[in-house]
């Protein structure tokens, strides 16, 4: 059996789309689309599709098609999605899903409705420190959770391009890398709902004249910063900054009454710690063995395609992203309003 793959969105990221498609005997690329239809017709040269359009919806016509990765900016994530499912095509769509709940709930919806896999390419889900941290969460060995943090601070990080634009990119520093930490916290504490959020997004340096970006184009958060209520008693820290004046670091901590799990995936030392005990004995433990995985993104296609040949479930599925979509939307209007708000899930 072998998939055809159509790739919508021809920029930086299709690159490690494409390898990893080219990395699976049960795979290959037959179409490319673009806005810029030069670039889907290099994009597809060079990976060995025949066909290139301008307009991805000559792409969902091609029978050949059976699955497409969507690899545009993210306010472009929704539309071809939703039209990909309609057409009966399977979606690997770039992270975050979408910039707002309202999107990626059409997108979840079109998904039920046509029966098709829809997966997110977060590739920290297959990161073998955060699979084993989830194991011991699992296990019950943290005991009753009622901390976590996802934070991710960048010392110089802002980037440039379509990410740097409400239009393109839908939101900043939290929308692009925040969703890492943050799906990453969720996932390990296994998705209570959010109940409140109080928070600030702000331009910090996105005007300033030093970058090697266009300070006039800037229109989204550097910095943001956030406190969540979850269900169950759970509290939230969340915050990222492409650029602030401390060192890079970025952690994801899970406190419980009998122990924590801490994760630094950057840092040269360890890159998950362990610790049990409750209070009065706190002692570090070895997480032991790895599960398999890795962050490499053509591992995450390469999911993508297995599940589809094995006819398993999303490996990373869609609804779950509906969790950090309605933390950004409280987050940005708690922001506007200067006040904690209340957030619901979808559905
Ligand atoms: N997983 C990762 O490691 C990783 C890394 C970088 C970017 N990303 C994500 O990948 C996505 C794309 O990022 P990028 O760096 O490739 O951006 P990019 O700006 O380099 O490329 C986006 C491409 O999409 C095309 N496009 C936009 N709308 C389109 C449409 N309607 N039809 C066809 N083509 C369209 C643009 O012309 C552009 O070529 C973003 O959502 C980003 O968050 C993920």
């Amino acid at each position: 059996m072998s998939i055809g793959i159509g790739i919508i969105g021809a920029g930086g990221i299709s690159q490690a789309h494409a390898k990893g498609y080219q990395q699976r005997p049960d795979a290959r690329i037959v179409a490319v689309a673009d806005l810029f239809p030069e670039k889907a017709k290099e994009a597809a040269a060079r990976w060995g599709a025949p066909y290139a359009f301008g307009d991805y919806r000559e792409l969902l016509d091609l029978k050949e098609v059976d699955a497409v990765s969507v690899c545009t900016f993210n306010q472009a994530h929704c539309a071809p999605t939703v039209a990909a499912l309609e057409a009966g095509k399977h979606v690997l769509v770039e992270k975050p899903m979408a910039p707002t709940t309202a999107q990626s709930w059409q997108m979840v919806q079109a998904a039920s409705k046509s029966g098709k896999l829809l997966m997110v390419e977060m590739k920290w889900r297959f990161m073998p420190e955060i699979l084993a941290a989830k194991q011991a969460i699992q296990r019950g060995e943290l005991g009753r959770i009622y901390y976590s943090e996802a934070i991710g601070w960048q010392h110089r990080g802002i980037p440039g391009g379509t990410f740097i634009q409400q239009e393109t990119a839908g939101g900043g520093a939290l929308m692009d890398n925040g969703v890492y930490t943050l799906d990453a916290v969720l996932n390990l504490l296994g998705h209570p709902k959010p109940l409140t959020v109080s928070g600030t997004a702000e331009n910090a340096f996105g005007h300033s004249p030093d970058g090697k970006w266009d300070p006039a184009r800037f229109s989204v958060e550097d910095f943001g910063a956030a406190y969540v209520r979850l269900e169950g008693g759970i509290t939230l820290f969340f915050a990222h900054a492409w650029a602030i004046d401390f060192d890079e670091q970025w952690q994801m901590r899970v406190a419980g009454q009998r122990g924590s799990v801490e994760l630094r995936p950057f840092d040269s030392g360890p890159k998950l710690r362990l610790r049990r005990g409750g209070y009065g004995d706190l002692q570090e433990v070895d997480p032991g063995p790895l599960p398999a995985g890795s962050t490499e993104v053509p591992y995450a296609v390469g999911q993508f395609v297995e599940a589809i040949v094995q006819d398993r479930p999303s490996p990373v599925p869609a609804e779950t992203f509906l969790y950090t979509n309605v933390i950004f939307d409280g987050l940005y209007e708690s922001s506007r309003l200067g006040r904690e708000v209340s957030i619901s899930m979808p559905g």
